[in-house]
């Protein structure tokens, strides 16, 4: 059912300091990961989004760890501790993967138990298409579903000239132009994704990434690629128009920040940036229903629920489109565009069986460390509210400065360099003047200069 194609690739690592202080050379997956020196490895998911899948690649990575350290689960623990950030554009629904993480470390410890390596979530804002890391202090990179966004809408597309007039994507009527302009974003976005990627990877190591892909190197040789989804949503805006919803100048200057490269224009940019050398590529076909079934024992029924498959297809499109959409053309054709659109997928659906190019990557970087200080104010406590034998407790206290030190001491972690009581206003939007923010930044300021070696 999948159409499948791949290439393998190692790091080749000449000439970086790393590399003669002994770190690992070649590719050697979650095992070569594990060999490299730190002891912690830094993990990464670009494009997490605050759906089901958010979690998937950390349970997946911890699933690998524990799998490699194998016969000694106990072992693990000792060998390696993962750090995992899940990097997401600044509208992403942060609170809700904040608030999946317990969830996911109760099911992790019911589901691994002693197997488990040692691991934190950190949530991370912020576009891909920019810096998200000091230099190497990555292990490993992945994404899945997300790369075949481009930073944004090509300029000349931008500017609000109709260009592309009837489809907010490539398709059969697009000027070769249009085409063009496309092609080079995605040259110039993705060369970029490689140079900050590089910078960010520690010696060794390695990046897993799954984007949409197109089988077909001419890019108007439309048939049995996956864009037609994005024609049928043009269609549904059509029907707005006609119903006098939606202008058609306003659809005719909407254009989706899209690009599905084919396999040779990925590796053309590889190949350009001499940063990374690929250790696998393949393109396999996958269902645009993120919820129907591979297992082709269901096909009878994947066809009788195309109506259902063509819910789920508009709710995955619309949870990509639909801050797009409701920028471009407002919020309020928002459900109405999608029902149409579910309807137009389910007809689709009942003639054609939608499978998708999706590429998978990994790579190795070819080869080439963050001291922390600690603060003795996070023994403070945070107000917090908790039910407490059928009452509402306030799990608060507000120490004196001889308990912080006295816990701080006893402690025999840390030296208090400075304690200072102040007072502070309630109404912090008072405090415009504000004694509170100097100190703290004299303290952080005292400490990056000792750290840094400055006489003060
Ligand atoms: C289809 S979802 C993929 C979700 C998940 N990774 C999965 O495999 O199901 C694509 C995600 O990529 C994110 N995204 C798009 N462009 C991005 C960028 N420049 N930087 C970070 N995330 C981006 C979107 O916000 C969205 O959450």
């Amino acid at each position: 059912m999948h159409a499948l194609l791949a290439l393998t690739a190692c790091s080749s690592g000449e000439g970086h300091p790393e590399d003669e202080a002994g770190a690992p050379q070649g590719c050697g997956g979650i095992h070569g990961l594990l060999s490299l020196p730190a002891g912690k490895m830094v993990v990464t998911d670009l494009g997490c989004s605050s759906g089901p899948n958010t979690f998937l690649v950390v349970s997946q990575v911890l699933a690998a760890v524990a799998n490699c350290c194998g016969e000694q689960p106990a072992a693990a623990a000792d060998v390696i501790q993962l750090q995992f950030f899940l990097n997401d554009l600044p509208s992403n629904d942060f609170n809700h993967v904040f608030q999946s993480v317990e969830p996911f470390n109760k099911l992790t410890a019911k589901e691994m138990g002693e197997a488990a390596p040692p691991y934190y979530i950190a949530a991370l804002p912020g576009s891909f298409y920019t810096r998200l890391f000091p230099d190497h202090t990555v292990h490993l990179f992945h994404s899945s579903y997300s790369l075949m966004w481009r930073s944004k809408v090509p300029d000349e597309l931008a500017t609000g000239a109709v260009m592309n007039a009837g489809n907010m994507y490539i398709w059969e009527t697009t000027p070769p132009a249009v085409v063009k302009l496309y092609q080079e974003l995605f040259q110039k976005d993705f060369s970029l994704f490689l140079k900050l990627r590089y910078s960010e990877l520690v010696s060794g190591g390695q990046m897993v990434l799954t984007f949409m892909g197109r089988k077909k190197s001419d890019v108007l040789s439309l048939s049995g690629e996956g864009s037609c989804m994005f024609q049928l949503l043009a269609q549904a805006f059509q029907s707005l128009v006609q119903l006098g919803r939606v202008e058609e100048e306003k659809l005719d200057t909407f254009n989706l920040p899209f690009y599905t490269p084919s396999m040779e224009e990925v590796k053309a940019v590889v190949r350009q940036s001499e940063l990374f050398d690929i250790n696998h590529i393949e393109l396999f076909e996958s269902n645009w229903d993120p919820l129907e079934d591979d297992d082709d024992d269901n096909d009878d029924l994947q066809v009788v629920d195309s109506v259902r498959s063509g819910v789920n297809v508009a709710k995955c499109i619309r949870a990509g489109l639909e801050p797009l959409v409701a920028l471009h053309f407002g919020g309020c054709i928002v459900d109405d565009l999608f029902e149409m659109y579910a309807h137009s997928v389910a007809k689709h659906l009942e003639k054609l069986k939608a499978n998708d190019r999706w590429f998978v990557l990994s790579w190795g970087r070819r080869c080439w460390q963050a001291a922390a200080t600690n603060r003795a104010s996070a023994a403070l406590p945070c107000g917090q509210i908790r039910p407490l034998l059928g009452t509402w407790v306030l799990v608060f206290y507000a120490p004196s400065t001889e308990e912080v030190k006295a816990v701080v001491m006893s402690s025999e972690l840390f030296d208090v360099n400075h304690a200072e009581l102040f007072e502070s206003n309630w109404d912090r939007s008072q405090e415009d003047d504000d004694d509170d923010n100097d100190l703290q930044l004299q303290a952080v300021d005292s400490v990056i200069g000792v750290r840094s070696g400055v006489n003060r």
